[in-house]
């Protein structure tokens, strides 16, 4: 039987950085992934895939409808194969490059699906069908998340599809009814826009992107109606009824009151996800999951002995970089370290067209708290480098407590918004104040500097206009 000090279950971003880590720090580890490549969703049929579409399906877009500003004229023609070949290959290269770093760090890859078979005994199930015992001090559960199902709505990834489905369509569709206004929704929703089709989507709430600032998911809403996205906020799907080349959707307002059809090519089912713990044998060590399904821990520990859990299948963000940051604390308390994740400081990033990203409090949130604040806004429409590229959509918002002056969120709607939060993750680690932001030399002309004038602007003195 083999022995291990930890035996990971799952090898998605979770899963792996743990692995590598546990190897970093000598301890003898193995990582179980029965999907026969290391990665998991994020790098197989999520985070990875979804950006080399969102990044292909935007230079087509620009190369469409902003080139001839720029005085490039271009015939632009879509060869979807290619667009997808590329996908492909970069997803391969990125699985291929977690394989070296398992080998580098001497964590054994074992294939086959996991399961806790008793305290300390990982049970393996191969390609063979035959199982196998691992033996582990420390099991890890980073099993991840799936997608939520929707009743009367029945993924079948042929016409309705999920976020996998969707990463893949043999054409494009010339229309398309996403099913939540979510991340998922808006980035998948947005690569078919771009390709040709007419999406619309159907969101449960009044607003889209719940949890994101209100006056910035305003703001990307506008941006994305402009390039032609509709919105059916405030509504519900009750029914699909699948035909041969499409989709008859049932939509009732969520308030009640009377139904219509919608028909669309093809469906996307992105109401969020849950977490994956299906044949995990959580039962043979006494845990049970809470009423989400998701498991309870206190530090990464759950209720049994030398049984930790990290990344989706824990409460927090389902977030592949909340993961990793999982993976290392954890690995690091079951090594005797002071592992820890500060989890008000993990940003958001949309990577849509505008990106919006953010970090820290919402207005609404700072509101219902009681905390008093002071926010400084800057819009792109007013920044040089922003002008000079014809990409003017959104703004920067800085939100300091009204006191101290420290930086408790900031919001940015706008190109490369994703590249620029970075700065603020820094500043809100070493408890800056919007102050020292605004006195910090920025280059000229960048997009950076954008987020520096909304800081000024906490305190009324920003300067570009
Ligand atoms: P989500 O939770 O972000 O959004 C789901 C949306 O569906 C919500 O707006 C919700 O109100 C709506 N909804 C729920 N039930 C509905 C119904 N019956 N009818 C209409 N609307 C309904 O979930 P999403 O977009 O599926 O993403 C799942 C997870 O993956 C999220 O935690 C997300 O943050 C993460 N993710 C992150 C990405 C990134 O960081 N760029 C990319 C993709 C996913």
């Amino acid at each position: 039987m083999a022995q291990y000090d930890v035996v990971i279950i799952g090898g998605g971003p979770g899963g792996y950085n743990a692995a590598i880590r546990a190897g970093q720090l000598g301890l003898k580890v193995a990582c179980v992934e029965g999907r026969g490549v290391l990665g998991g969703t994020c790098l197989n049929v999520g985070c990875m895939p979804s950006k080399a579409l969102l990044h292909a399906s935007e230079m087509y877009d620009l190369a469409n409808k902003d080139f001839a500003t720029l005085g490039i004229e271009v015939a632009p023609k879509l060869n979807l194969g290619q667009m997808m070949k590329q996908k492909a290959e970069s997803v391969t290269a990125l699985t291929k490059g977690i394989e070296f770093l398992f080998k580098k760090n001497k964590a054994d890859y074992v294939k086959g699906w996991g399961r806790i078979a008793g305290p300390g005994k990982v049970a393996v199930k191969g390609e063979d069908g035959a199982e196998s015992i691992l033996e582990a001090k420390h099991i890890v559960i980073a099993t991840g998340s799936e997608p939520t199902p929707l009743a009367g709505v029945e993924v079948d990834q042929k016409r309705i599809v999920d976020s996998t489905g969707a990463l893949s369509l043999p054409e494009v569709p010339k229309s398309m009814v996403v099913i939540g206004a979510g991340i998922i929704g808006l980035e998948l929703g947005s690569v078919w826009r771009r390709l040709g089709a007419e999406v619309t989507v159907v969101e449960y709430l009044p607003r889209i992107t719940p949890g994101m600032d209100e006056e910035t998911a305003k703001t990307f809403q506008r941006a994305l109606t402009k390039q032609g996205m509709k919105f059916e906020l405030g509504a519900k799907v009750t029914a699909a009824k699948v035909g041969k080349k499409d989709v008859e959707l049932t939509i009732e307002p969520a308030a009640g009151g009377e139904a219509k059809s919608l028909k669309a090519d093809y469906v996307l089912l992105a109401i969020g996800r849950r977490p994956f713990t299906d044949g995990l044998g959580l039962e043979t060590v006494g845990i049970t999951p809470d009423k989400r399904g998701f498991i309870e821990t206190d530090h990464f520990k759950t209720s049994a002995e030398g049984v930790w859990a990290i990344g989706d299948v824990i409460h927090g963000p389902m977030l592949a970089h909340k993961a990793e940051e999982d993976a290392v604390a954890c690995i690091e308390l079951i090594a005797g370290k002071a592992g820890h994740v500060d989890y008000d400081l993990v940003p958001s990033v949309v990577y849509t067209y505008p990106e919006v990203a953010w970090v820290g409090k919402t207005e609404e949130a700072l509101k219902a708290e009681g905390v008093a604040y002071k926010a400084g806004k800057f819009p792109f429409t007013a920044n040089s480098r922003a002008k000079i590229n014809h990409e003017t959509d959104g703004f920067a918002k800085v939100l300091a407590d009204a006191k101290t002056d420290r930086i408790l969120g900031v919001h940015i709607v706008g190109p490369q918004a994703g590249e620029m939060i970075g700065e603020y993750c820094v500043a809100m680690a070493f408890a800056a104040a919007s102050e020292d932001i605004a006195r910090i030399c920025h280059p000229h002309p960048t997009r950076s500097e954008a987020g520096r004038q909304a800081a000024m602007g906490v305190e009324g003195w920003t300067m570009q206009a």
